[in-house]
């Protein structure tokens, strides 16, 4: 029997949320047991984890959510009340180009997930309270909605019409959570996020690329004209409200998480570019020159805006860093982890794994 108030099983735990997340939950609840699940891909990396992996409430286990009999024995074999899903293909650029992985990882996987936790809480009754309840709660984002014109914001009860391969099967993976609540009771939470940015990101990603190649003189690509819109949130700021639905939010519920902080893109390059300026002492102007405007992206979704009114409202939960501030901190995290990108782009840190874990 376990001594462990509650055993929570976080997919993609090595990733760039899922790491913030994981780091969040093994410290701020000693008395839950987390158990990390990731395939290490590209984008998941122990590293990330250092400082918490010899922490005795958490366990990392390598695997496929795909890989359906691996899902199930996992199931069988650990007492698991509650699934906080965030394994994911997440780059669109590269769903563009490799559909088939997305539909894989984000639709087959979750549906791995969801019948796995469907045969395992079969047989419990539904809890009194929500710190004791079976949950499954399943990550998503924004992109799910479309684009935005002008003017308006996502709401919950924004109609869904994604347009990339990656955002077609979040929604996708997103209708699949809801019917099984709707259809076997499976107890369920849905929460859609904005752009995320903070430390720990795989520098594909806009924010990281652009600090990355700033940092060593090489163009800053932006896509198209730079018009595009996103709503920018601090990483740290997405897992404390994870924490806050994780706990707070009623079976079935949907919220949506963001900042209130739209940035066409190319305004936020040149603000970063400024802070780059500073912090690498060079003057001003030197960064914003490595600007290279190239092909746009396919497909490319032209405005992203939250509205998180329901969240703030029903549940208390608001952003706690301005964007100045959050930016700043970020710049200075990836300026003082140069190691750390240089792992991820000479594939070093795939091998942290087979170090730490091999012989354990
Ligand atoms: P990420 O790409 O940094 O990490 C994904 C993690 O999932 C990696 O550790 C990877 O190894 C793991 N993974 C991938 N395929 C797997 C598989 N088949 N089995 C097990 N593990 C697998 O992604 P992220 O940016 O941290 O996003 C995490 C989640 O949050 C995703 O579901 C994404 O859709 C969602 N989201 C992201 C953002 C954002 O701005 N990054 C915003 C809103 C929602
Ligand atoms: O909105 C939430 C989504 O945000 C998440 O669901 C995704 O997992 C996450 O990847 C992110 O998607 P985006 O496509 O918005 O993020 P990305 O960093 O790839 O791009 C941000 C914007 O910058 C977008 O308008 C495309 C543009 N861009 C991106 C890259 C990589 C460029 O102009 N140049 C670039 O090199």
């Amino acid at each position: 029997m376990s001594s462990y108030k509650r055993t929570i099983l976080i997919t993609g735990g090595a990733g760039f949320i899922g790491s913030h997340v994981v780091r969040l939950f093994v410290k701020k609840y000693p008395e839950y047991r987390i158990l990390n699940l990731d395939k290490l891909t590209y984008a998941g990396n122990l590293e990330n984890l250092k400082d918490i992996e010899d922490l005795p409430n958490y366990e990392f286990i390598k695997g496929d959510i795909v890989d359906n009999e691996f899902i199930q024995n996992l199931f069988k074999t650990r007492a698991i009340d509650a699934v906080i899903h965030l394994a994911a293909e997440s780059h669109v650029d590269r769903s563009i180009s490799n559909p088939m992985e997305f539909v894989m990882t984000n639709v087959i996987g979750t549906v791995n997930l969801l019948n796995a936790a469907k045969m395992s809480w079969a047989q419990s009754s539904a809890a009194d309270s929500l710190s004791e309840r079976k949950l499954f709660y399943h990550i998503s984002t924004d992109e799910v909605y479309g684009t935005l014109g002008a003017s308006g914001l996502f709401t919950e009860e924004t109609s869904y019409d994604p347009h990339s391969p990656y955002s077609a099967s979040k929604a996708s993976s997103d209708h699949m959570v809801r019917s099984y609540h709707d259809t076997y009771g499976i107890p369920v939470v849905i929460s859609n996020c904005s752009n995320n940015y903070g430390s720990f990101q795989f520098p594909e990603k806009l924010i990281p690329l652009a600090i990355h190649n700033i940092r060593n003189n090489r163009p800053v690509p932006v896509y198209g004209k730079g018009e595009n819109i996103r709503d920018w949130l601090f990483v740290e700021d997405h897992a404390s409200a994870i924490d806050t639905i994780f706990h707070k939010a009623k079976t079935g519920s949907t919220y949506n998480i963001g900042g209130h902080n739209e940035w066409k893109n190319i305004d936020l390059i040149h603000e970063l570019c400024k802070i780059m300026d500073r912090k690498l002492h060079r003057s001003e102007g030197t960064s914003a020159k490595l600007i290279t405007f190239v092909k746009d992206r396919a497909g490319h979704d032209l405005r992203y805006a939250i509205d998180s009114s329901k969240i703030q409202r029903e549940l208390g939960w608001k952003p706690s860093l301005q964007f100045e501030e959050g930016l700043e901190k970020t710049v200075d995290w990836y300026l003082a982890h140069e190691d750390w990108l240089q792992h991820l782009t000479s594939g070093e840190y795939l091998h942290y794994y087979e170090q730490q874990y091999s012989h354990r």
